[in-house]
């Protein structure tokens, strides 16, 4: 058996690739800018060469100790035809990438969507191993939403499923870039309580923000309102308030459909941990349907945090067996 596999994590800004043994540990990883907008053609070179470094350091060969290369990316990834059908943050439409791939090294590539991929990390290593029924969701940019059952990834007949962040929560709400509009990434995604918070800054000039980002709107992010409710502030504790409200909604829409043993809630909001955990609970104790059942869809932080999409891209051969 070869003993690594690379996993690649090819988001907007970085594309990100690791060195994966067989007890799922990274032993290597690297990364480099994404810099879209560019030509598909080099991102596929730009992945060849971390994966050529990458056994170059550790002294391995692509063709003898490399069992598969897998990528994990956001949009329609076509897991089956190996065809990143759309993806909004890079342009592309119908991009043969495994078999692009597949052209420029010596293994076998699988490709999959980003949060699908890190679901799966999270259940070969994470915070779900075990768990026969898992969700995970990824709060970045967008939303991402893995689904796990029996150990598989769930992402419908056609591979594009799982889109959890589209899914509605205000109908006539803010538009989104899929075409809907009041997608649950809208308003809960650590990209739109930047925005909210941003926008709440225009409107109070003299709020205490202001001063925690040096008068610089660029360097608001999604921390800024939560460390404003910790001060005691009332404008900042507004915003983190009703940014859990629009969560725990969607968490709740994600509970009654699937009642998923577990949900990993990943990504840079994640990093809020348990005060943010136990109000999504106060949240969904009022509204999940199955509320008085003895046996509760368990919330916690994903265990991998940034790894999840490298190791669950990594693991992804298995899904193939
Ligand atoms: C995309 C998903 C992706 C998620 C996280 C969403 O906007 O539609 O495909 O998994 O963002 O990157």
């Amino acid at each position: 058996m070869k003993p690594y596999a690379i996993g690649v994590d090819l988001g907007g800004t970085n594309i990100k690739a690791g060195l994966v043994d067989a007890d799922h540990h990274i032993a290597d990883s690297l990364y480099c800018k994404t810099n879209l907008p560019r030509p598909q053609e080099e991102i596929e070179q730009k992945i060849a060469g971390l994966c050529e470094e990458l056994c170059r350091r550790a002294d391995l060969s692509l063709s003898e100790d490399i069992s598969s290369v897998g990528i994990g990316t956001p949009g329609s990834v076509n897991s089956k035809t190996g065809i990143v059908e759309f993806n909004a943050n890079f342009n592309y439409r119908n991009w043969h990438l495994a078999q692009a791939m597949e052209a420029r090294l010596p293994c076998r590539v699988y490709i999959e969507n980003d949060a699908n991929a890190a679901a799966l990390g999270e259940y070969i290593a994470g915070a779900a191993r075990g768990a026969r029924y898992a969700v995970a969701i990824t709060l970045g940019t967008g939303i991402g939403g893995g689904i796990i059952i029996d150990g598989k990834i769930f992402s419908g007949f056609n591979s594009a499923g799982a889109e959890l962040g589209h899914t509605v929560i205000e109908r006539d709400g803010r538009p989104c870039m899929c075409g809907r509009r009041g997608c649950w990434e809208k308003y809960a995604s650590a990209r739109a309580l930047t925005e909210d918070t941003r926008a709440a800054m225009r409107r109070s000039p003299e709020n205490m923000m202001w001063q925690s980002v040096e008068g610089d709107l660029q360097r608001v992010n999604a921390k800024t309102a939560f460390d404003a409710m910790r001060a005691g502030d009332a404008l900042g504790t507004q915003l983190v308030e009703e940014y859990i409200e629009s969560l725990a909604c969607g968490l709740i829409n994600v509970i009654n459909i699937f009642q998923p043993e577990i949900i990993c809630i990943g990504g840079g909001v994640s990093k809020e941990g348990e005060p943010l955990l136990e109000r999504i609970r106060a949240i969904v104790d009022r509204e999940d349907y199955a509320r008085d059942s003895m046996h509760r869809t368990r919330i916690v932080i994903a265990q991998l945090r940034n790894d999840a999409g490298i190791i669950g891209a990594a693991g992804l051969a298995a899904q193939y067996l």
